[in-house]
């Protein structure tokens, strides 16, 4: 655990894409969880599609029995999956917008369009005492609709500003950036908890990890790739490194 006041968490979906493109049971991602715990991640964040394309309903219950970090339990507003946070009753709930033909979370929930669906469906969620999290665009619309909604947190996706930083289009990238600035400001001031993901690498983290309001950074796909290349302790090491230097 960090002693500054931005959380690390570490999202085990691909070490579960990994396994399941065997069918087996190898590389476990609850090991790589309780690795992840060891090497400083503040929490877990596992996302169980509607479609078990990585994440099992069994990882979810093992996860819920080893860890002692805070897990994030990324899911659709369906009924299904309510049943089953219900029945958990994990830390954090973060609802995701899901299509199954996408490859990746690819955008933020149309909050603004489903808000009284959204109302009564988070409401039970936190009555069993979850935070909820939307996650949503840096858009003012959906901050406003999450915030009437009574989410507690919101987590801002960050994944335009890193495609268009790996893409090269600069101007673009930092646009994207100042709205990020601009909506966790806003989402601040409104009292919701501010997190971000989706795409961050150790070139994208630190303007991100600079912004004041963010209390948290998810950040899975990066971090298991570069396990590949120099293990996972060094690897979520370096990303906890370059957040305390960019909080400091
Ligand atoms: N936050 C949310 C809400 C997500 O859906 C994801 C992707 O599952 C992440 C963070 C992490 O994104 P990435 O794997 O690109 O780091």
């Amino acid at each position: 655990m960090s002693c500054n006041n931005l959380r690390l968490g570490v999202n085990i979906d691909h070490v579960a894409t990994v396994r399941n493109a065997r069918g087996g049971a190898y590389p476990d991602p609850l090991r790589a969880a309780k690795l992840a715990e060891e090497a400083g991640a503040d929490g877990i964040t596992a996302h169980l599609r509607e479609d078990r394309r990585h994440i099992s309903d069994a990882d979810i219950d093992g996860l819920m029995d080893v860890l002692t970090v805070p897990l994030n339990f990324e899911m659709a507003a369906t009924e299904e999956m309510q049943k089953i946070a219900l029945r958990h009753k994990p830390h954090a709930v973060c609802i995701v917008p899901e299509k199954r033909e996408e490859r990746t979370t690819e955008g933020g929930l149309e909050v603004a369009r489903e808000e009284n669906r959204l109302a009564h469906y988070i409401a039970p969620l936190r009555d069993a005492g979850c935070r909820v999290s939307i996650f949503i665009a840096a858009d003012r619309a959906q901050i406003e609709a999450a915030h009437r909604i009574g989410a507690e947190v919101i987590e801002l996706h960050t994944g335009a500003y890193c495609d268009a930083h790996a893409e090269g289009r600069l101007d673009e990238r930092d646009r994207e950036l100042e709205s990020l600035r601009e909506m966790s400001a806003l989402a601040r001031s409104l009292g919701l908890e501010v997190h971000a993901g989706h795409g961050l690498t150790y070139d994208t983290v630190k303007p991100i990890a600079a912004f004041p309001e963010v209390m948290e950074l998810n950040i899975g796909h990066f971090l298991i790739g570069e396990a590949i290349f120099r293990g996972m302790t060094p690897a979520i090491e370096e990303m906890r490194r370059l957040m305390d230097e960019a909080r400091a």
